[in-house]
């Protein structure tokens, strides 16, 4: 049982919002493009709901998901059971990173989003997971940003709580599921994936401009479509990258020279 057995259908009603739709389509975008092997093999590590996983799966790829969460992975059973053309593409595991059964696998890209801002620190985690991508392959990080503690809670009015968090430059906040969770800066995941010999990317800002909404943000599909595509340009740009709450970081394990 882990922190999140209780959490799971909140965490569904938060994905499945337009905020939380916004976050999983920049991401899955940035993916598919910077994908090179198709299909590719692909570890989803902390995949909870399963939602990447399967995003990925309907994309064509090879997905196995991995979650220390029973009842995540069971909610992830539940809509793979839905989407009976995905089996074949799509294995899940009760596993936590710190336990993968993969000695000696590696895979064409290795996603962990919305997993480290729940551990104490992402240096060994981000060793772990660079062990496991292939020569050429892309490790993906989606981390709560650390740039970015306090605006939230400025935009939303709570001005005491973000006067705090800013002047004491905060590394976290309150999360989405009301527990506090840690943030990192994206120069400093760079720089963990990089020690692992792993070539950062340009990183992105992830909902920048409508992370205060709340999840009755409901807008019309004409709407949604055009506030992703502001997400989109924004997202690569400083400074509003900085502000976005969380950042996409990216990082590419070259390929084995040849001899
Ligand atoms: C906020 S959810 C994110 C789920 C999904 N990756 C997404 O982006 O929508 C965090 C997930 O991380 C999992 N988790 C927590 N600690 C973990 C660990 N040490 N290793 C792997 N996963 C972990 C939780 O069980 C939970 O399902």
């Amino acid at each position: 049982m882990t922190g999140f057995d209780t959490v799971g259908a909140a965490y569904t009603a938060h994905s499945d919002s337009a905020r939380g739709r916004l976050r999983h389509d920049l991401v899955e975008r940035r993916l598919r493009a910077e994908f090179t092997a198709r299909p590719a093999r692909v570890l989803d590590v902390g995949c909870g709901n399963g939602e990447m996983t399967l995003r990925l799966a309907a994309a064509g790829h090879q997905v196995t998901g991995a979650d220390p969460s029973a009842t995540m992975l069971a909610t992830s059973a539940d809509r793979l059971a839905a989407r009976p053309e995905l089996a074949d593409r799509v294995q899940l595991i009760e596993a936590d990173l710190e336990s993968l059964p993969f000695d000696g696998e590696r895979f064409d890209a290795v996603c962990c989003h919305g997993v480290l801002m729940y551990l104490a620190e992402p240096g060994p985690a981000i060793a772990r997971l660079a062990g496991l991508v292939a020569p050429g392959g892309l490790l993906s990080i989606l981390a709560k940003n650390r740039r970015s503690i306090g605006v939230r809670e400025a935009l939303t009015g709570d001005y005491e709580t973000a006067h705090r968090l800013i002047e004491s430059e905060a590394d976290r906040s309150l999360g989405n599921l009301g527990r506090e969770t840690r943030g990192d800066d994206p120069g400093a995941l760079d720089r963990h994936a990089a020690e692992h010999g792993l070539s950062p990317l340009s990183w992105q800002g992830v909902r920048i401009f409508h992370d205060h909404l709340d999840d009755t943000w409901i807008p019309e599909p004409a709407a949604y479509a055009a506030a992703l595509e502001v997400e989109w340009a924004a997202s690569w740009r400083s400074p509003y990258r900085d502000m976005g709450h969380l950042v996409h970081t990216l990082a590419r394990r070259p390929e084995r020279s040849r001899s």
